[in-house]
C-alpha cells in the first residue's frame, strides 16, 4: 500500500532527477506545469515531441495533488535497480528512458511508429543502453509480445492502453506477484458553465468519462482475471489557463484548425477577459491512478 505524497517543487523525484537536466528549465515556477511531471513540458523544448504528435502542447499550471505527480512519485517508491521494467504504451519513451536509468533494464512498447523511432531516437542521444523499444499493438487477442516468459518485474502504464488489451499478455511476461501500476485521464475535462459561449460543436469536444466508467477500465479486467486486491486514487484539481491561445490547443488539439477557428478564439479570449479568477480560468484535471500486483505462480490466467 502506498500513502499520497506530499508534492513539493523543490524535491525532485527519482525518476524525475534521471531526466535530461535541460528538460527542467531555468526557472521551473514558470515552465513546469507540475510539480514532478515535468517530461510533459519537454515538447517546448524539443520540436520533434510536437511533429510527430504528442497532443499536451500547450502551457498551463496543475494544481498539486494531481495523479501524474502522484503516478511517478509512486513509480519511484517501486523501482529497484534489480528490476525489468515494462512500460505499457511508452510513446516517445520519456518515462522508458527515465526508468532504464534507476532499473536493470527497461523495454517500451507502442504500436506507434513515429513515437518509437523518436523513442530510440532520444535513447541514442542520451546514451541509454539498456533500454529497448518494441512495436507491438495490445488487443487482448492471443499475438504475444518478443518477451520471454516471467522476463519483467515491474509494469508501469502511463496514459496507455486499457488493462482489457494487455492483462493477460502481461501475466505471461511478468514474473508472479510483479507491481502494476497505471493512470488513466478521464478522457477530455467534464464541460464548465462558460463553454456555453463556445460553438455547439466544441461544446461537444468536453468529454470526461464518468469515475465509475474509469473505474472500470480497470476493476472489469481484473474481475475476469480473479484480481480483487488492488488500489484505486480519484485525483481532481485544477488545471489553469492564462491565454486563449493555450485553451485553444488544449481544446481544439494541434491538428487542422477548424473553419470557424477565428470564431472559437475570439470567444476563448472573451472567456479568458471575463471570466479568470487570479490564477486564471480553470478545467477539470481528472486522473484515475491504479495499483496491483500480479497473482503469484499457481492461479492460471483467466
Ligand atoms: C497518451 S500516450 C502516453 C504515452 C506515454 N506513456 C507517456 O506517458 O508519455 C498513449 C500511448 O499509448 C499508445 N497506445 C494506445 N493504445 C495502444 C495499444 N492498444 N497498443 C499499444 N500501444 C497503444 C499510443 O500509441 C500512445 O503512444
Amino acid at each position: 500500500m502506498v500513502g499520497l505524497p506530499t508534492p513539493d517543487p523543490a524535491e525532485r523525484t527519482a525518476v524525475q532527477r534521471s531526466l535530461p537536466a535541460g528538460l527542467l528549465g531555468d526557472d521551473g515556477a514558470v515552465t513546469r506545469r507540475y510539480a514532478r511531471a515535468s517530461d510533459l513540458d519537454s515538447w517546448q523544448r524539443d520540436a520533434r515531441i510536437t511533429e510527430r504528435g504528442f497532443t499536451h502542447a500547450w502551457v498551463s499550471r496543475v494544481d498539486d495533488g494531481n495523479g501524474e505527480d502522484f503516478f511517478l512519485a509512486t513509480v519511484d517508491q517501486l523501482v529497484g535497480a534489480d528490476d525489468v521494467v515494462l512500460d505499457l504504451g511508452c510513446g516517445h519513451g520519456e518515462l522508458t528512458l527515465a526508468l532504464a536509468e534507476l532499473a536493470l533494464r527497461a523495454v517500451g512498447v507502442d504500436h506507434d511508429p513515429a513515437y518509437l523511432t523518436l523513442a530510440r531516437e532520444l535513447a541514442q542521444e542520451r546514451g541509454v543502453a539498456n533500454v529497448r523499444f518494441v512495436e507491438f499493438t495490445f488487443a487482448g487477442d492471443d499475438a504475444r509480445l518478443p518477451l520471454a516468459d516471467a522476463s519483467v518485474t515491474l509494469v508501469v502504464n502511463r496514459r496507455g492502453p486499457t488493462a482489457d488489451k494487455w492483462l493477460s499478455e502481461i501475466r505471461r511476461v511478468a514474473r508472479p506477484g510483479s507491481p502494476v501500476l497505471v493512470m488513466h485521464p478521464a478522457g477530455g475535462p467534464p464541460r464548465p458553465t462558460w463553454s456555453r459561449e463556445l460553438p455547439t460543436w466544441l461544446v461537444s469536444h468536453f468529454g470526461a468519462v464518468p469515475f465509475d466508467q474509469v473505474c472500470s477500465w480497470v476493476e472489469a479486467p481484473l474481475a475476469v482475471a480473479g484480481i480483487t486486491d488492488y488500489q484505486l486514487w480519484w485525483f481532481d484539481v485544477p488545471e489553469w489557463f492564462t491565454s486563449a491561445e493555450d485553451l485553444y490547443r488544449r481544446l481544439v488539439g494541434n491538428g487542422p484548425a477548424p473553419p470557424d477557428a477565428s470564431e472559437v478564439r475570439a470567444a476563448l479570449r472573451r472567456i479568458i477577459a471575463h471570466r479568470s479568477s487570479t490564477r486564471g480560468v480553470p478545467l477539470r484535471h481528472q486522473r484515475l491512478v491504479a495499483q496491483f500486483r500480479l497473482p503469484d505462480a499457481g492461479s492460471p490466467p483467466s
